[in-house]
């Protein structure tokens, strides 16, 4: 084995997430995120590392609720896209559209098949990311792909997986047709 230097390669690929940050009237905006963790199970707490220099960090700073979106493959255009541009120099959410949350006023996004809606518990910073841990309000799912037994239904969703860059697996329904 040889030393790697981004040891957080070695932890990817991990399912990647559409953050929706802000409050509906004012502000709201969208990015893609891959270091989320469940963190507790009761209360329910998950986690999410979010860098210091983003505006999401700004808008949940702010307003202190967050959502996490998961989207099916069919989206992963969008996902990317909210991952490589700053909604300091565009309104992401001209391009994927978003809807109010159902408990908290920041955005969840439209098409989305699962989503957490967060307030923050409490941060910790390191470094150049705070990670905040929010408390789930709410946490619903498209009862199509999902259901309480097994979790996702892969053999009727694929899911994407992020290695790094634009490199993307996908987790389900094509697995299906190999099988
Ligand atoms: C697939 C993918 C996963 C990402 N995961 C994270 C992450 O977990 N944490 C983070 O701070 N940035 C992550 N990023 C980068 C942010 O999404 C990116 O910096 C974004 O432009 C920030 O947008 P904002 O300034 O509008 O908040 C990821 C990007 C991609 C494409």
């Amino acid at each position: 084995m040889r030393e790697v230097k981004k040891f957080y390669l070695l932890l990817h690929p991990r399912p990647a997430y559409i953050i929706g940050s802000g409050k509906f009237g004012e502000r709201v905006n969208l990015m893609a995120a891959s270091w989320v963790v469940p963190a507790a199970e009761e209360p329910p707490l998950v986690a999410v590392s979010i860098g210091v220099d983003s505006l999401t960090h700004e808008l949940i700073e702010t307003f202190g609720e967050f959502t996490v979106n998961v989207v099916p493959m069919e989206m992963l255009d969008q996902l990317y896209y909210v991952g490589r541009v700053s909604g300091r120099k565009e309104d992401k959410t001209e391009l994927v559209k978003v809807v109010k949350g159902e408990r908290v006023s920041a955005p969840v996004v439209e098409g989305a098949v699962g989503v957490l809606e967060c307030k923050v518990h409490s941060k910790v910073k390191a470094e150049d990311v705070t990670i905040f841990i929010g408390e789930v309000l709410t946490a619903r799912a498209d009862e199509r792909v999902f259901n309480d037994r097994e979790g996702w239904d892969f053999k009727k969703i694929n899911l994407p997986l992020h290695n790094w860059g634009r490199g993307f697996y996908g987790v389900g329904a094509f697995r299906m047709a190999r099988s």
